[in-house]
């Protein structure tokens, strides 16, 4: 589990984040959902400690991260999994020595044990026999789950996720998402994901944070999210005429007792 309290971070005169308090639980997705400069990604890096927040703190399973000296930071992040919004891979380096590569900086394993446990892991992410391919060779897709695969092959007990699923289509998106899903209940992770995309919120949503302006504006789950009555995220969410139409004829079935 990971709480922030009060949490603020600003940029010169410009605060972009003012004083969020949230929890993110383990075994569950919680995303952060917000417009484009609402300060999701600012939120995340001081989560991951590559922000220092003005105030505020960040709790790691009662662990006080703002506190933390260096030694302990870097332990920490031996439990942190980070997916990059595009991926970040190294180019030059085979899908193997992508994903074997927290596995050379943080663990004493032998090269046969590193090509096992990178095994298990592409595997887990339904990528086998990538392993001798470079990061060009492979579809946007296949990109991603290398990009998990490396998140989570040290086992990580946070995972964190930017925008996973930018640059898909909806279909692949959906399968990135249920496998990030399935990870995170299956090892019992605290997953944070970024994201504007709306299946990701209706399908994954198990605690959604919308962020508006910097401040939590609202919080639920995608069940909640569809019947809330807080306008800004009602504008956010239901953008388009049509969604908005959806909206309507549901909230209409509703009350007139229909599922
Ligand atoms: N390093 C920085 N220096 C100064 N301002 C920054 C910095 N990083 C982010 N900001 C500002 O903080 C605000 C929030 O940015 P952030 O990247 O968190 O938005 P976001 O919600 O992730 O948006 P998007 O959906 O486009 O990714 C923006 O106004 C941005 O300009
Ligand atoms: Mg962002």
């Amino acid at each position: 589990m990971i709480e922030t309290i009060d949490l603020k971070k600003g940029f010169g005169d410009k605060t972009v984040i003012n004083g969020v308090s949230a929890t993110f639980k383990s075994g569950q997705c919680n995303l952060i959902i917000g417009t484009s400069g609402s300060g999701k990604t600012v939120l995340m890096k001081c989560l991951v400690g590559l922000f220092e927040p003005d105030s505020g703190s960040i709790i790691y399973d009662k662990r006080n991260f703002t506190e933390m000296d260096e030694h302990e930071r870097k332990q920490l992040r031996q439990q942190i999994g980070m997916l990059f919004q595009g991926s970040a891979l190294f180019d030059s380096q085979t899908v193997q020595q992508n994903v074997m590569f927290p596995l050379d900086m943080f663990t004493n394993l032998t090269y046969k044990q590193k090509c096992k446990k990178v095994n298990e892991t592409l595997d887990r992410v339904n990528l086998k026999d990538a392993n001798r391919k470079f990061p060009a060779e492979i579809s946007g897709g296949m990109k991603k789950r290398v990009g998990i695969a490396r998140a989570i092959v040290l086992q990580p007990k946070f995972l964190f996720c930017d925008e996973p699923n930018s640059g898909l289509d909806p279909q692949t998106s959906l399968l990135i998402d249920k496998l990030i899903h399935e990870i995170t209940v299956e090892f019992k992770i605290t997953t944070v994901i970024n994201t504007h995309d709306m299946n990701s919120v209706m399908e994954i949503g198990d605690h959604i944070l919308y962020m508006y302006q910097g401040q939590k504006e609202w919080e639920g789950n995608n069940k909640e999210i569809i019947y809330n009555k807080n306008q800004k995220l009602n504008d956010f969410i239901f953008a388009s005429e049509f969604l908005k139409d959806a909206k309507a004829m549901r909230m209409i079935e509703i009350e007139r007792g229909e599922k």
